[in-house]
C-alpha cells in the first residue's frame, strides 16, 4: 500500500532531489482530542452513588450474589481505560482505510471539513466481548442452562456488531438495515428455551379468564421483533454529538437501577438470577459506552457508527429479555418510540425520507434550526426554538432521563394492581 503512494524517481542526474515523503502515518492520522474525562465523571457521579448506596447498604443482597455483581463492576471499570487507551489508536486504522465521516451539524466552519474517524463503536463492541466472556470465569459455574442463555446472548451481540460493522463498511441500504437485527438476533431465540409465558394484567384477568397465558412461538416472534426494534430505533434518534452514547449511557443506567430495586425487593431466586443477568451485561455496556462518550461528546473526536448503535440496541434488548423487564424497556424507550413514531410517514415511504434526516445548521450563528423531517430532535427544535447542538442533546437526555424517572413512578403507583 505505501509503496504505491510513494513518488517514482526516475532521473536523478536532470531533476533536483525529491522532497522526502512524510511518513504516511502523519498523512492521514485523525486529530484525536483527549478524552473529555471531567464531563463523564459528572455523568458517573450521578449514577453511581445511589447505584453502590442500594448495593452496599439499602438492601441486603446475598453474599454470592453481590459479590459476582461487585466483581463484574470491577472488570467493566479496567474495560473502561481499556477502551480509552484502544479508541485513538483504532481511530487511526479506520481513517486510514477511509472509514470516516463529516460533521454535518458543523458544516461551513472549519470543524465541518474534517474527517472524523467513523465505526469506533468496534472497540467498544470488541472489548464488551471479552469482558463478558472472561466474566463466566467468576460466575455460573453451577448452573449450566444460564451458560447457555448466556453464551447465545454474546453470540447474538456479537453478530449483531459483525452485520453493524458490515453496514459501516458498505453502507447498506436502509431498508435492509432495518432487517439485520433479526438475524443477528437468531442465536438466541434458537437458543432460547425459557418460558415463553406472559402475566395477565390483573385488571384484564377477569374479562380473559386466566392468570397466564402460554405464548408458545409467539414468543419468539416478540423476542425478536423487540431486538429489532430497540437496535433501529437508537440507530434513527442520532446525528448529534453525544446522542447516540449518552441515551445508550441514560437507559443502561436506569437499567441497572432497576435491576437492583428488583433484586433487593424479591426473594425468588430464580427472578433474582434474570435480573443478575441483566446486570452482568450491562455493567461492561455502561463502563464502555461512557469510554467512547469521552470521545464523541460535543466536539466529536469520533463516530460511533451503526456498529455502535446496533449493538447497544441489541445488548439492552437481550437484557430486557432474557432479564424478563421487555415491558419495563420499552417505558424507559420512550423517547425512541415517539421518534419512531414520528419517523414512520416517512420509513414507511408515504413522505420521503432523505438520506439524512438532520437539522439545519447556520455556520454564522452556530444554531440549529428545526426541519420538516419527522425526527424527536426536529420536534424539539420547532418546539423550543433554536439551539446549539450540545444543548440540544443535552435536552434530549434530560428528556431521556425523565422518561426513566416516569417509568419508575408509574411502576411504584401500577405494583400490587397491575401485575
Ligand atoms: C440515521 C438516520 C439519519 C441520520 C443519521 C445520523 C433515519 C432513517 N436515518 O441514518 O436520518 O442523519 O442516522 O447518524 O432516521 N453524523 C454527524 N454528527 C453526529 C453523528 C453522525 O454529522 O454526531 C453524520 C456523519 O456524517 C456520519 C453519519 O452521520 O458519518 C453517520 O450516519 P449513519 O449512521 O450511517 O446514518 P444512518 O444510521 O443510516
Ligand atoms: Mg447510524
Amino acid at each position: 500500500m505505501a509503496a504505491k503512494k510513494r513518488a517514482s524517481v526516475t532521473d536523478t542526474t536532470t531533476k533536483p532531489e525529491p522532497e522526502k515523503p512524510k511518513p504516511e502515518t502523519n498523512q492521514t492520522d485523525p486529530l484525536i482530542r483527549p478524552a473529555k474525562f471531567f464531563t463523564i465523571s459528572k455523568f458517573f457521579l450521578v449514577f453511581s452513588i445511589p447505584y453502590f448506596f442500594l448495593i452496599l447498604s439499602y438492601y441486603k443482597i446475598e453474599h454470592d450474589l453481590k459479590k459476582s455483581i461487585l466483581i463484574n463492576a470491577v472488570i467493566s471499570c479496567v474495560g473502561f481505560f481499556i477502551t480509552v487507551s484502544l479508541i485513538p489508536v483504532a481511530s487511526k486504522y479506520v481513517s486510514r482505510r477511509n472509514l470516516f465521516g463529516y460533521d454535518i451539524n458543523k458544516k461551513g466552519t472549519p470543524d465541518g471539513s474534517i474527517k472524523v474517524p467513523e465505526s469506533l463503536g468496534i472497540v467498544v463492541g470488541i472489548v464488551f466481548l471479552v469482558l463478558t466472556i472472561l466474566f463466566q470465569y467468576f460466575n455460573f459455574t453451577a448452573d449450566s442452562n444460564w451458560l447457555v442463555e448466556y453464551n447465545a446472548a454474546l453470540a447474538s451481540i456479537c453478530f449483531m456488531i459483525l452485520l453493524g460493522f458490515v453496514d459501516d463498511v458498505l453502507d447498506v441500504p436502509w431498508r435492509v438495515k432495518l432487517v439485520l437485527p433479526s438475524i443477528a438476533a437468531l442465536p438466541l431465540l434458537m437458543a432460547y428455551a425459557g418460558h415463553t409465558t406472559i402475566i395477565i394484567p390483573k385488571p384484564l384477568a377477569p374479562y380473559v379468564g386466566f392468570d397466564i397465558l402460554d405464548l408458545g412461538w409467539i414468543y419468539k416472534l416478540y423476542m425478536g421483533l423487540l431486538a429489532v426494534f430497540c437496535t433501529n430505533s437508537i440507530n434513527i434518534h442520532a446525528g448529534l454529538n453525544g446522542l447516540e452514547v449518552g441515551q445508550t449511557v441514560v437507559i443502561s443506567c436506569a437499567i441497572l437501577i432497576h435491576n437492583i430495586v428488583q433484586i433487593g425487593g424479591s426473594s425468588d431466586f430464580e427472578y433474582k438470577q434474570a435480573h443478575a443477568f441483566s446486570i452482568y451485561l450491562i455493567q461492561p455496556l455502561l463502563a464502555t459506552s461512557l469510554a467512547l462518550l469521552s470521545f464523541n461528546w460535543y466536539p466529536s473526536s469520533v463516530f460511533v457508527g451503526d456498529t455502535y448503535t446496533y449493538f447497544a440496541g441489541m445488548t439492552m434488548a437481550v437484557a430486557g429479555i432474557l432479564g424478563h423487564f421487555s415491558e419495563t424497556l420499552l417505558i424507559f424507550f420512550a423517547p425512541q418510540v415517539l421518534n419512531f413514531l414520528l419517523s414512520l410517514p416517512q420509513l414507511a415511504g408515504i413522505i420521503p425520507c432523505p438520506r439524512h434526516r438532520l437539522p439545519r445548521f447556520d455556520p454564522k450563528s452556530g444554531l440549529l434550526t428545526g426541519t420538516n423531517d419527522g425526527t424527536l430532535v426536529n420536534l424539539f427544535l420547532r418546539q423550543f426554538g433554536r439551539k446549539t447542538e450540545k444543548s440540544l442533546c443535552i435536552l434530549l437526555l434530560i428528556f431521556q432521563a425523565l422518561c426513566c424517572g416516569f417509568c419508575f413512578l408509574l411502576r411504584w403507583f401500577l405494583t400490587g394492581w397491575y401485575k
